[in-house]
């Protein structure tokens, strides 16, 4: 079964006074949902096993990342055993991110309103007009363009990215990541254990550690084995990176890792430098590494 939906996503402050605002436009409250949607790595679009009162089923959908609203279509498949369909498809494909939310729903003239409390996140609104329940898409357009106006939804306020890319994008993940790769760290030499994450366009986090050898001059940074884990998974671009040390809250990573990392990377993309749990000190590739030798030197 294919459908299109049109959505609009934007973060809300004051959910309280959204769903006032709903109501006074005669939406009509028909629930409450605690739904964990588990995201597998997928060859093409995203594909999750989405659990919830209703009982389990598999989406497999594409949308285009934007904040205008947009069209999606997405494949159902009501899910039985959804417990052992998620391991399995863990063991197979491996599980990118679980995105945990409580979500009040509303209904306005074919439109779901979604008023979001989403784990690690925050509160959002959304709008799903699915057709043809809202009309054809001229019409749903305009019926979201409305409600935008009436609950007096800012540009900046919206949101282009799934809850997925979002909690993915967290410097949090990222930071764990690090983290976890760190206690795995092999430092007999120095003992200063380190750990690196880096990011790839596809979602995926590559994280690695340093590695030291009997002979000394032979170790390897946890920058570079992050990096090495991001080309062995076929990707070769980063857009965020995490460094987490055993021994110092915030560790820069050495010059030498600053070429690598800028090698993969822009100017522009963050560096979290901190521990799990606290905030992270964020600094730019470019801020690292100004006038770095870039790819454009060998393009001459
Ligand atoms: N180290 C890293 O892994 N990344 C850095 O950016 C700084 C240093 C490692 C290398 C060596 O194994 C230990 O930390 C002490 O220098």
């Amino acid at each position: 079964m294919s459908r299109v939906n049109v959505e609009l996503k934007a973060r809300d402050p004051d959910p309280a006074a959204t769903e006032g605002r709903c109501a006074a436009l005669g939406a009509v409250a028909a629930g409450v949902l605690d739904q964990r949607d588990i995201y597998f790595w997928a060859r093409r679009g995203r594909l999750k096993i989405r659990d919830g009162h209703g009982g389990s089923e598999l989406i497999a959908y594409r949308r285009p990342d934007s904040a205008e609203p947009a069209e999606s279509t997405y494949v159902l498949a009501p899910v039985s055993e959804p417990d052992a369909l998620t391991e399995a498809l863990d063991a197979a494909l491996g599980t990118v991110v679980v995105v945990s939310k409580r979500r009040r729903l509303l209904l306005w003239e074919g439109v779901r309103i979604h008023l979001d409390e989403v784990e690690g996140l925050g509160s959002f609104v959304e709008f799903e007009a699915v057709l043809p329940d809202a009309g054809d898409l001229a019409e749903a357009q305009a019926k979201l363009a409305r409600l935008r106006a009436e609950l007096g939804i800012e540009d900046d306020a919206l949101v282009s990215a799934g809850y997925a890319d979002l909690l993915m994008d967290a410097p949090q993940a990222l930071v764990r990541a690090a983290d976890g790769a760190m206690r795995s760290a092999y430092a007999p030499y120095s003992g200063f254990k380190v750990g690196a994450a880096v990011r790839a366009p596809s979602g995926a986090i590559y994280a690695g550690a340093n590695v030291e050898n009997v002979a000394y001059p032979q170790g390897q940074c946890a920058e570079a084995s992050a990096l090495g884990a991001l080309v062995a998974g076929g990707e070769t671009a980063i857009t965020a990176v995490a460094v987490v040390a055993e021994k110092l809250e915030v560790c820069p990573p050495c010059g030498g890792c600053r070429q690598r990392l800028a090698g993969f990377g822009g100017p522009e993309t963050p560096v979290y430098l901190g521990r799990p749990g606290g905030t992270p000190v964020t600094v730019t590739l470019g801020e690292l590494l100004p006038s770095s030798f870039g790819r454009e030197a060998l393009s001459e």
